[in-house]
């Protein structure tokens, strides 16, 4: 019997985690079955505790039950903390690990595949939900110059901000605080592009060479990533390569082994 892996959310038919869990298994010849599991909502803990039952060994979770898997967890890691929220479950003996692998996910999009250091750049970050929260962290390790939380409700921004304050040089506002400031790096953590909506943005926030990356993703170039490319910006990147990266971490934590991404990335952009 192969080891039993899941990823669990609702709605879960959507994901590609399977299919990547599966390239990255044929790749490193890895024994496992990973499987899609829908959980209602106000039963997620069930749903884990019956997959954990009937011999699961680990799972990912995705919206909206990162916030739940971190309550479940009873070992929780230092980045899962200051995220305050857990994509990835092990089950060993007795025992339920929380980690979150979002931020290192991004971190390595950015760095190896895209090739940009963060260290020194000037970064924004626009909104302050759990898809911002997950990413603080492992960008202020990285030691940015500056580091701007901007979001539609600025109270949130100007919190989370404070929340992250003693992990580096982290500022939260209003867009419209952004005015003059040009950034290096601007990361769209915000889920307007699925409401096919765009942030209110001043034409002057791109630096020269900046990196325009959206956390979403799609069928084609998001709004956000439509409207960096007309301020200018080459530089365009969508969440695909975070989301492999993310679940190649998981793959890690639970085998063992890296698989490696890019092929799946390609394989992935083919369709
Ligand atoms: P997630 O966990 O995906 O981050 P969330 O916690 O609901 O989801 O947060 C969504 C983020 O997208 C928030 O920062 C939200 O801004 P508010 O805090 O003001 O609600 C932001 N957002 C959603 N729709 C938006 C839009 N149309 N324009 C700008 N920001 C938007």
């Amino acid at each position: 019997m192969p080891d039993r892996y899941a990823v669990i959310g609702n709605p879960v038919s959507h994901s590609k985690s399977p299919v990547i869990h599966a390239a990255f298994a044929r790749a490193t010849e890895q024994d496992l079955a990973y499987q899609a599991i829908l959980a209602p909502l106000g039963r997620f803990g069930a749903t884990v505790e019956a997959f954990r039952v009937a011999g699961g060994k680990g799972a990912n979770v995705t919206l909206p039950f990162k916030l739940e898997a971190f309550d479940l967890a009873t070992e929780t890691t230092e980045r899962a903390r200051a995220a305050h929220a857990v994509n990835t479950l092990s089950f060993e003996a007795g025992a339920v690990r929380g980690e979150n692998t979002d931020g290192v996910g991004l971190m390595r999009d950015i760095e190896t595949n895209l090739g940009v250091e963060i260290a020194g750049k000037r970064v924004l970050v626009m909104g302050a939900g759990g898809a911002a929260r997950g990413v603080l962290g492992p960008l202020l390790e990285r030691r940015p110059a500056a580091l701007t939380l901007a979001n539609r409700t600025p109270d949130k921004a100007i919190e989370l901000a404070r929340c992250f304050s003693r992990h580096g040089p982290v500022v939260g506002g209003g867009y419209e605080a952004l005015g003059p400031h040009r950034f290096d790096i601007v990361v769209n953590a915000t889920a307007a592009s699925l409401a096919g909506d765009l942030p209110p943005l001043p034409t002057s926030l791109f630096g020269a060479g900046a990196l325009a990356y959206d956390m979403m993703y799609g069928s084609g170039p998001t709004l956000f990533l439509q409207w960096a490319r007309e301020q200018g910006v080459t530089r365009l990147a969508d969440g695909l390569g975070m989301l492999v990266e993310q679940a190649a971490e998981s793959f890690f934590l639970w085998r063992a082994v890296r698989p490696e991404t890019a092929p799946v990335i390609a394989m992935l952009r083919a369709g």
